[in-house]
């Protein structure tokens, strides 16, 4: 396809939102046209979804949870990111298949490889060109959240030992796929960050 695609991934309270509109607002000032999304809710089924699967109150079955997470996925790849990347311009998306791999595989403890054909399956298969995650503790993100005051949705309320697996299980991702992830210490300083993700994003843009 004649665009770029490029995903953040990284726990809640990470710095993902901090870096992604900094990284567009320097592609966008070097003339690149930007399409900006996220998952879940990337487009109007999405933020239905998006609604469901992260403020219902009650109990979510962990494979309907992923297979929610898998639609939304689905419809947003086909409506919008696709057409994108045919259109030529670079996709700049907030989370996409590997946090269904952390958060439902290691999460939610259902089988990884299982979860990721799911997506696969979805998406018919469209992988990143490039994926940057931000590596952070969950102790620390949770402190950050904390400082936030405001309601949890049902992911980021879940204890600490789950965002640990989220980690665990990034990490593990980036470490099978070197190629496609960048992985960058979330605690590292804002601007600092900023320069890694460009740097590497520059070598991609040739
Ligand atoms: P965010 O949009 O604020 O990052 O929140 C999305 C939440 O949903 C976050 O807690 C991570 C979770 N999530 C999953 O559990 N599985 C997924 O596939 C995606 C995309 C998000």
């Amino acid at each position: 396809m004649a665009g770029i695609f490029l995903t953040f991934e990284g726990g809640d309270g990470s710095g993902k939102t901090t870096q992604i509109n900094r990284l567009v607002a320097w592609l966008e000032s070097r003339g690149q046209t930007v399409v900006l999304t996220r998952e879940p809710g990337g487009t109007d089924l999405g933020v239905e979804l998006r609604n469901l699967v992260m403020h219902r109150k009650g109990f979510i079955a962990p494979r309907a949870e992923a297979l929610l997470y898998a639609a939304d996925r689905s419809h947003h790849i086909h409506t919008l990111v696709r057409p994108a990347l045919e259109r030529g311009d670079i996709v700049v998306q907030d989370r996409y298949l590997d946090s269904s791999v952390a958060y439902q595989g290691a999460g939610r403890v259902l089988d990884p490889d299982e979860v990721r054909e799911l997506s696969l399956w979805g998406t018919e298969r469209l992988m990143p060109d490039l994926t940057v995650l931000l590596d952070v503790p969950a102790s620390v993100a949770k402190a950050r959240q904390a400082a936030e005051d405001r309601d949890y949705d049902r992911l980021e309320a879940e204890a600490e030992d789950f965002h640990t697996r989220v980690r665990e299980s990034y990490l593990a991702l980036a470490e099978a796929e070197p190629e496609r992830f960048l992985v960058v210490n979330g605690e590292s300083p804002i601007e600092e960050i900023h320069q890694v993700i460009i740097t590497r994003v520059s070598d991609l843009l040739g």
